[in-house]
């Protein structure tokens, strides 16, 4: 089980690292790894759960987050419409991701982007293509096509990022540029 005191933070080099491409077949501990980051990305969006493990709640996160410099990322995001019993998620976990295209139409999130390795609150828009297609690997080698878009999109580009050492704090704008924010 992943606690918090497990997710780097931002100060952490560590983080500034160039993920390194994964070779098929997945050894079991990256297998671990990649359940126990759905666990805790899953259980941290439920209250409930959050509140008993005391996990800060995050729908993203990159295996160099754990310190493990492997070019993969998960992300559970929340799906739950307004007549569902109980919360509802879409899992997604790519290994080896690159973007291999996305729209020219830019969004922001309205409420600034959040990291489980940033424990501060960060004000300010970070600009993300709001479609964008990604392709990658599954968890059995599997050559994967995600199209993504809105919150989505926002998650897979910030994700793709921590790959590649950037933390959304590095693109940070106070102004949106009259970009729609979401
Ligand atoms: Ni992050």
């Amino acid at each position: 089980m992943i606690k918090m005191k497990d997710i780097l933070d931002e100060k952490d080099k560590r983080l500034r690292n160039i993920s390194k491409e994964v070779t098929f077949p997945l050894s079991q501990k990256d297998k671990d790894t990649i359940n126990d980051m759905i666990e805790y990305l899953h259980d941290s969006q439920i209250e409930e759960l959050s509140e008993k493990y005391n996990l800060r709640p995050g729908m993203g996160m990159a295996a160099i987050q754990l310190g493990i410099n492997k070019r993969y990322f998960v992300v559970v995001h929340e799906v739950t419409k307004e007549d569902d019993e109980e919360q509802k998620f879409d899992t997604y976990v790519i290994i080896n991701p690159v973007m291999i295209s996305h729209s020219e139409e830019e969004i922001a999130a309205d409420a600034g982007e959040g990291c489980l390795s940033v424990n501060r609150d960060v004000e300010g828009y970070v600009k993300r293509y709001a479609r964008v297609k990604f392709e990658g690997y599954d968890i059995d080698g599997n050559k994967i096509s995600i199209r993504a878009r809105e919150e989505l999109a926002i998650a897979f580009q910030h994700e793709l990022d921590h790959l590649n050492g950037i933390l959304f704090i590095d693109k940070i704008t106070n102004n949106n540029d009259g970009i729609r924010t979401i």
